[in-house]
């Protein structure tokens, strides 16, 4: 067997433990008036950070809302949510369509290693510019799905990200993962969530002066859950519904 590249150890974890975390986490609609301590908030966003992402470009942005008039205005943007007018701290994952480029310079610039292997060179230094990159007016986009249909007769290809659509697909999968990270991280330190996708995009993105290539995901409303917090039993519907195997 040849010698590992690399290795670290691995912890030894509880799965119980876990379980309570995952089982516990409710979307939250009302929470009580306990603050969250600032180490709390930042621990979760450290372990937010720490979510598989594609190609590990970290396409994410977390924006804390700390300003009382901003936190107002979030929260009215949200269309007047209780999960966001009663929230201790409102986070807002935003997805950067447009960052990959400068994170592909980056990989190169933080390899761990001296030698940095030929194939990350490779794929860092070309390949990713020339996958993530959809050209003016969608133009190598274009270029790319007419080659993939063709070439994609006699062997598997990629197919996609092709447009503007599929790169916010791309970016907003990644920050969906850094979300639960976070909702499971805030639960783990006994705080609860809820995730809102019920927001005005448009006054959000304002409101924060995101850049043009902000892609806001979700807003995260958190804070200790309030006794009426949580306003009905768990629904999941049959697993066979949803497990299939292959
Ligand atoms: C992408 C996304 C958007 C959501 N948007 C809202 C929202 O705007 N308001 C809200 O009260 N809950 C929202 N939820 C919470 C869901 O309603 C909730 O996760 C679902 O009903 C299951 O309940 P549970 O999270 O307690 O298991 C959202 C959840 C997700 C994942």
């Amino acid at each position: 067997m040849s010698k590992p590249r690399y290795h670290e150890s691995v912890p030894a974890i509880n799965v119980e433990e876990f379980r309570k975390v995952v089982m516990s986490r409710r979307s939250v609609r009302r929470f009580d008036d306990t603050p969250i301590p600032d180490a709390v908030l930042q621990d979760c966003l450290d372990m937010a950070l720490l979510a598989p992402n594609s190609s590990n470009l970290q396409p994410w942005e977390f924006h804390v809302v700390k300003t009382p008039a901003v936190k107002e205005a979030l929260a009215h943007a949200c269309l007047g949510q209780n999960a966001a007018k009663t929230a201790q701290e409102l986070v807002v994952a935003v997805a950067r369509l447009e960052t990959w480029q400068e994170h592909c310079d980056m990989m190169l610039e933080n390899w761990p290693e001296e030698t940095i292997p030929k194939v990350v060179q490779s794929y860092y230094g070309r390949l990713a510019k020339i996958y993530y990159n959809q050209g003016p007016m969608n133009i190598l986009g274009v270029g790319k799905r007419v080659l993939s249909k063709v070439t994609g007769f006699s062997r598997p290809v990629p197919r996609g990200p092709f447009t503007h659509a599929d790169m916010k697909v791309w970016a907003a999968k990644t920050v969906a993962l850094a979300t639960e990270n976070f909702m499971l991280a805030m639960r783990a330190h006994g705080f609860d969530t809820c995730p809102m996708e019920g927001f005005d995009a448009h006054r959000v993105h304002k409101l924060l002066d995101l850049p043009s290539d902000a892609f806001i995901v979700m807003v995260i409303g958190c804070g200790k859950r309030a006794a009426d917090g949580v306003y009905h039993a768990r629904i999941r519907f049959a697993r066979e519904r949803f497990i299939k195997t292959h």
